[in-house]
């Protein structure tokens, strides 16, 4: 789904500092069950999107565990969230009436795939064989879930305009992401 790749610097700066990395990723995990519920929310008559992302918010939070306990046993604790731009400016591009369900699904479907991609960087990078192992199986989740989204929103969207919208939405990230300051998080 991604029209870029990763700066190579990113993986750098990201295994700088592991702390900072973890937490901000198990904040990433907790968002990312938020947003699935909050689709159910809005959408809760949509019946094969509740069944989907009522599966995924599971495993996600499933994920924010696991990092969770990650963090722990390194003698951290969570810390606040401090947001994420990189989310924040690529939700804020969801179309306000028609589309918004499209637009909103693909966006979570591109947030994934960037985080397969970056998740993919660490476990080929990181020298502690655990941790790499541990992201590579999270990067793998992370594929399924961007496919998953695309494929709901081919459920309520005729696919051509789906595909088409994803072109928009794909390149519009690429930017986004061009221009985030490198710094010891997921995005
Ligand atoms: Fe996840
Ligand atoms: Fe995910």
């Amino acid at each position: 789904m991604l029209v870029s790749t990763t700066s190579p610097r990113w993986v750098e700066v990201a295994m700088s500092d592991l702390d900072a990395l973890l937490d901000d990723h198990a904040h990433c995990e907790k968002k990312a069950a938020a947003s699935a519920l909050s689709l159910i929310v809005a959408y809760p008559a949509h019946d094969e999107l509740v069944r989907r992302l009522s599966a995924l918010a599971v495993e996600e939070l499933q994920h924010f565990r696991m990092v969770h306990e990650r963090l722990l046993a390194r003698g951290r604790s969570l810390g606040g969230d401090k947001g994420d731009p990189y989310a924040r400016k690529l939700l804020s591009l969801a179309r306000p009436n028609r589309g918004r369900l499209t637009d909103r699904l693909l966006l979570l479907g591109l947030i994934e795939a960037r985080s397969r991609e970056r998740l993919g960087l660490l476990a080929e990078n990181l020298t502690d064989p655990g941790l790499a192992r541990f992201y590579q199986h999270l990067s793998e989740a992370e594929a399924r879930h961007a496919e998953m989204f695309r494929e709901l929103a081919a459920v309520y969207d005729q696919p051509e305009a789906v595909e088409g919208r994803l072109s928009v939405l794909a390149r519009a990230e690429a930017d986004i992401v061009a221009n985030l300051e490198l710094s010891p998080r997921i995005h």
